[in-house]
């Protein structure tokens, strides 16, 4: 997943908030049951005190969700996220790994797009695929199952995983959910949903775990570009432009491409999400402090956050408490094993989608929060503080940071919002 801001121009009203729509009409026998149960009650069975209240507790849909969700209907953020070989070839390995529980299985593809995963996974073996999307683009994808055979197998529902209804159990849920810094763009909550309507005790949950990671990163490249370019434009001196150009270049978070060069030290775990145990409660709000001993004399300019997702069975970890102490959202510093974020050589081992500095790059990049003014760091020398995630009261898309460091005897705090 992309941010889609980029392509938020307007939103139309659509199905948001009610119930779904099933594109196409050939599996609508199969579909009869879970259509009767309209959420509007009339003409369908009655709806019991349990569906009642599941009804009355599901999250309304917003005129941000509905942006958001118009945001997906442009092709051209699927066409990103396809074209990023290191998210689609990831995700199609970890369905071929996992066919064992994929085949004759019943799968939920929580926000299929284009419906790339639930072919996927209809590929391989999949008895019946439930494709969900409330975004205009369902209809595409149902178009797209038509011309390739799989309307038996493949049924698109057009409308919020929160508001579908799908008239049976499933054994996998896949979702590409991901958003900047991870947390960003909330689809997790919608997974959670899923997972607790639908799942069945021991199913499978792909990708099954996920590790926000936060590291002190140099860049005088590109603080030479945006700011000390105001020293001497053309043989002009601009410096009065300087406070400008630091707001302007480092209000808010950045996406873009750092290597490993750039990072000072090794990263810190900020986030340990176990998509089995995960509650929505959790996302709300995550904080962690953190300590860093910069490896290097350099100028400190601010902080880098990247995620890893691994494709393992059920419960490797059933609780978070029994993530190893590395991957556990601890606030220690200890160096994270580089080949827990590699796909690895053994089949029998858990893939991962990684967006570190050291691999191969992704549409996710690597998101930047800049210092306004870097601190000039010796080798050796801390740098401490917390930093807070949570989602935004005005649009619970937009991620709030609080950021607190401190190094060499001064204290900073910098808050910014990723819209
Ligand atoms: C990052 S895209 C992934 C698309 C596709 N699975 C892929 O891998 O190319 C996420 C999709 O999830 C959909 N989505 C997000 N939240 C949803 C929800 N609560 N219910 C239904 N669809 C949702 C969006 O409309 C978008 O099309």
């Amino acid at each position: 997943m992309s941010g889609s801001t980029g392509y938020s121009n307007g939103y139309h009203l659509q199905q948001c908030g009610s119930s779904e729509k099933r594109v196409g009409t050939s599996q609508r026998e199969r579909l009869r049951k879970a259509s009767r149960k309209s959420r509007d009650g009339r003409g369908g069975p009655r709806v019991s005190y349990d569906e009642q209240q599941q009804q009355q507790e599901r999250p309304p849909c917003t005129d941000f969700d509905m942006a958001y969700f118009h945001s997906y209907s442009h092709l051209g953020i699927h066409e990103e996220m396809i074209k990023d070989r290191v998210r689609t070839e990831t995700y199609r390995a970890a369905i071929l790994q996992h066919q064992s529980s994929i085949e004759g299985k019943v799968v939920v593809d929580v926000g299929c797009g284009t419906g790339i995963l639930s072919i996927f996974c209809a590929h391989a073996g999949a008895k019946r695929v439930y494709a969900v999307d409330a975004s205009d683009i369902a209809v595409q994808a149902n178009e797209v199952v038509k011309a390739n055979n799989l309307s038996d197998t493949v049924i698109v529902l057009h409308g919020r995983v929160e508001d579908v209804e799908i008239d049976e159990e499933v054994d996998v849920i896949i979702s590409e959910w991901m958003g900047y810094m991870l947390l960003y763009e909330s689809m997790l909550g919608s997974v959670i949903t899923a997972r607790d309507r639908w799942l069945k005790p021991g199913g499978l949950i792909l990708p099954s775990n996920a590790t926000l990671y936060m590291a002190p990163v140099t860049h005088p490249d590109r603080y030479g570009e945006s700011i000390d370019f105001w020293r001497n434009v053309y043989g002009i001196d601009m410096s009065a432009m300087l406070q400008l150009a630091k707001q302007c270049a480092f209000e808010e978070p950045c996406v873009e491409t750092i290597t490993g060069e750039n990072v000072l030290t090794w990263p810190h775990v900020v986030k340990h999400v176990d998509c089995y145990t995960i509650t929505i409660q959790e996302l709300e709000s995550v904080t962690t402090r953190y300590k860093f001993k910069s490896m290097m004399r350099a100028p400190l300019h601010g902080f880098a956050f990247w995620f890893d997702v691994e494709f393992s069975g059920p419960a490797i970890y059933p609780t978070n408490s029994d993530a190893p102490s590395s991957l556990s959202g601890s606030s220690s510093n200890s160096p994270i094993d580089g080949s827990q974020r590699k796909k690895r050589a053994n089949p029998n081992e858990a893939l991962v989608l990684s967006t570190a500095p050291e691999d191969p790059p992704t549409h996710w990049q690597q998101t930047l929060v800049y210092f306004y003014d870097p601190i000039e760091m010796e080798q050796d020398q801390l740098i401490e503080g917390s930093v807070t995630l949570s989602q935004s009261k005005e649009n619970s898309r937009f991620m709030n940071i609080h950021l607190e460091y401190a190094s060499g005897g001064r204290s900073f705090v910098k808050e910014s919002v990723m819209r």
